[in-house]
């Protein structure tokens, strides 16, 4: 696929005076994705593919600092689970009401930059949780991204199902909740200039549809998928990491003639990044905390480098 832009020439165009850093197609800048956005070039990028902090609060220093001290704050700490330890997952139910007030801010704020920064007809993918997306999904289309429905990434989350606290024994036969088996992924489209069909946004923008499959077939909106592998998870100890497989199913979608620049402006440890390396496409990585910053510089080369399994080839081909 030829490049939108050489990686020296992306990193004069987007890097403005941040620090960045570059790996084959693609630069990685540390900053915040909301002053970037307001500044970086318009109608420039020609997908977004993001997994954002859901709750907002769970990336802010101060939890992270809880996180690492076993304190818990937002980041619960899960009981083991068939004699495995899991990991803290963010406490998306203890959000107060003023909480998510400030979520559906911060969104209708971010959908706005992120209107600004993509081309007419490109599209966001969005990671969310079942706890949020209508919170989220609402926000994003109230500031003028069009709603296009979900991907649903199929997982088993290890998230509800539980006997109601302190109460098992009582009531053996309930769950409050139900065992999470689901990601919803939020599409979203920056809508087509008035009166222009698809085909004529394929031609100007180079976006408007998503791209078939390798085997001809539509994307289809369910992906079956799996917990985040092992293997990734030695390359990049990032609490959010999704998988490979996923990502590059749906990075592969997100541009519908395999060529322009897919922007992950919440990239953490970069599997966004290495995820579009891997496909060959080109894409812009930003990340606030240093210490996934420095993660990202190790961990796009290794992730994109991971062999691709064989029922991926069907979907994606390299
Ligand atoms: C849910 S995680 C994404 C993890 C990613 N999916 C991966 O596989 O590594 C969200 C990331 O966004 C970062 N972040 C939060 N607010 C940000 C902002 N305003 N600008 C840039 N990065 C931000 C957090 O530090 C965190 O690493």
């Amino acid at each position: 696929m030829a490049a939108y832009f050489d990686p020296g020439a992306l990193a004069d165009h987007f890097a403005a005076h941040y620090a960045s850093a570059t790996f084959g197609h693609s630069l990685t800048i540390h900053t915040d994705c909301l002053a970037w956005m307001e500044t970086a070039p318009a109608a420039s990028v020609h997908a977004i593919v993001t997994d954002p902090p859901y709750g907002v609060k769970e990336y802010e220093l101060a939890q992270l600092e809880k996180r690492s001290n076993g304190n818990g704050g937002v980041w619960r700490i899960p009981p083991a689970f068939d004699g495995n330890e899991r990991s803290p997952l963010p406490r998306f139910t203890a959000l107060s009401d003023e909480e998510r007030l400030r979520v559906q801010r911060f969104f209708e704020e971010w959908g706005r930059l992120a209107l600004r920064i993509l081309r007419p007809g490109g599209h966001l993918f969005i990671a969310s949780n079942a706890f949020l997306s209508q919170l989220v999904f609402g926000a994003l289309a109230e500031s003028g991204l069009e709603f296009r429905g979900e991907t649903i990434r199929l997982v088993r989350t290890l998230r509800g199902g539980d006997r109601p606290k302190n109460a098992e024994q009582e009531f053996p036969d309930v769950c409050s909740m139900p065992r999470g088996c689901y990601e919803p992924w939020g599409l979203f489209r920056k809508p087509l200039p008035s009166g222009m069909t698809v085909a004529e946004c394929l031609r100007t923008h180079q976006t408007g549809g998503l791209r078939r499959r390798a085997d001809g077939r539509p994307f289809e909106d369910v992906i079956q998928s799996e917990r985040t592998p092992q293997r990734e998870r030695e390359i990049a100890e990032h609490p959010s990491l999704k998988p490979q497989s996923f990502l590059r199913t749906i990075v592969y979608a997100a541009l519908p003639l395999g060529r322009g620049v897919i922007l992950d402006p919440f990239m953490g440890s970069g599997s966004t990044i290495a995820a579009a390396e891997a496909i060959g496409y080109q894409a812009i990585g930003i990340e606030r905390h240093a210490e996934y910053f420095a993660m990202s510089r190790q961990a796009i080369p290794r992730l994109a480098e991971l062999a691709i399994q064989e029922d991926q080839l069907e979907l994606i081909s390299i």
